[in-house]
């Protein structure tokens, strides 16, 4: 494929000629490769692709934006960081004993699983993840098509999440209306019309579904309304999935409840932090953690036309929403 950037030892030239829209109220996106990027984050996800070394090893929690990934940056480091998971030491005699794993206290769960993009290789576009410990967390925006080879080609494990794109609109709008002004009705042409961080949503999905299809060991692809219906039978899954499969019972309830939107969202360090990365308040992380809270937002006009695009999308996918 013709490149659209020219890189240095440093940088990464955006090509000029690169389709372009002002949208939600003043951002600058970029369309590249059949998806649109906020200016700041083109340079780095290209970074991110040509430099990044995966490894056996990592773990990549991928997602569109305001799919709930802040729940599983907080339970994959559980999961993994588990005394009494199989690979950990195994028979769980100690449970009691040992201090248990709660980072939560003095870390946004944004800590726990950094962003390749979005903080490694937009602070650093040469950014060396070599020295980082295996089993290395990272976490990434980028569609399926737009990922590193090496994510592609090594035995490294993907989690995907998605969400009803009803939810995920409000919640972006909720979210990026923190730091900008745009109404609502603007933004929900712009989403409907794919302009959005890493959008459109239904590529972006449809990217990582169909490749879990072909590969459900390497990827696996779950769902926000899942995880809140089901939260210990998903955390399950998710655990065996990732090779950590989890053996106690209480240890699978005590996790969800570490985990859950209620804790996290009243620690104090999400009340008053903010990402030091993108300026974004940590409360901006936890708002409501809803299933179905368009309803509030959304007229009937916006749900019909938004389920109609996700119907045509969709078709013949084998996923639904
Ligand atoms: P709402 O804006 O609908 O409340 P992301 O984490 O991908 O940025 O998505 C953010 C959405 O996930 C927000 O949705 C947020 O409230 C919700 N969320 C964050 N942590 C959660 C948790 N522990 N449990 C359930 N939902 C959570």
């Amino acid at each position: 494929m013709e490149s659209s950037s020219s890189s240095s030892s440093s940088t990464f030239q955006i090509d000029a000629r690169l389709p372009k829209e002002i949208s939600w109220g003043t951002i600058e996106f970029l369309q590249w490769e059949g998806f649109w990027y906020a200016k700041p984050h083109l340079a780095a996800v290209m970074a991110a692709r040509s430099h990044f070394k995966a490894r056996d090893e990592d773990v990549i929690l991928a997602s569109s934006m305001k799919t709930g990934s802040t729940w599983l940056k907080a339970i994959i480091p559980c999961i993994i960081n588990s005394k009494t998971s199989a690979a950990g030491d195994g028979n769980g005699d100690n449970i009691d004993e040992e201090e248990d794993y709660d980072p939560f206290v003095e870390h946004h769960p944004n800590d726990l699983m950094p962003a390749l993009e979005t903080q490694i290789f937009r602070q650093d576009p040469n950014a060396d993840l070599s020295g980082m410990p295996s089993p290395r967390l990272l976490r990434t925006h980028m569609p399926y098509s737009i990922l590193p080879e090496s994510i592609k080609d090594s035995a490294c494990k993907i989690v995907y999440i998605t969400r009803d794109p009803k939810d995920v609109f409000v919640s972006l709008w909720h979210f990026l209306n923190t730091r900008i002004s745009c109404p609502l009705h603007e933004a929900f042409e712009s989403f409907c019309n794919g302009v959005h961080p890493f959008g459109p949503f239904h590529d972006h999905v449809l990217g990582y579904w169909k490749e879990s299809l072909k590969r459900p060991e390497k990827i696996l692809f779950l769902k926000y309304e899942e995880l809140k219906s089901d939260p210990t039978g998903q955390v399950r899954k998710l655990a065996s999935f990732l090779g950590r499969p989890l053996v106690q019972v209480d240890e699978v309830d005590k996790l969800v409840w570490k985990c859950s939107f209620e804790r996290l969202k009243n620690l104090e360090i999400n009340r008053t932090g903010v990402d030091p990365h993108l300026g974004f308040t940590y409360k901006s992380y936890f708002r409501v953690g809803l299933v179905g809270d368009w309803k509030n937002h959304l007229s009937a006009e916006m749900r019909k036309h938004l389920d109609k695009i996700t119907q045509t999308k969709l078709e013949g996918s084998g996923l639904s929403h």
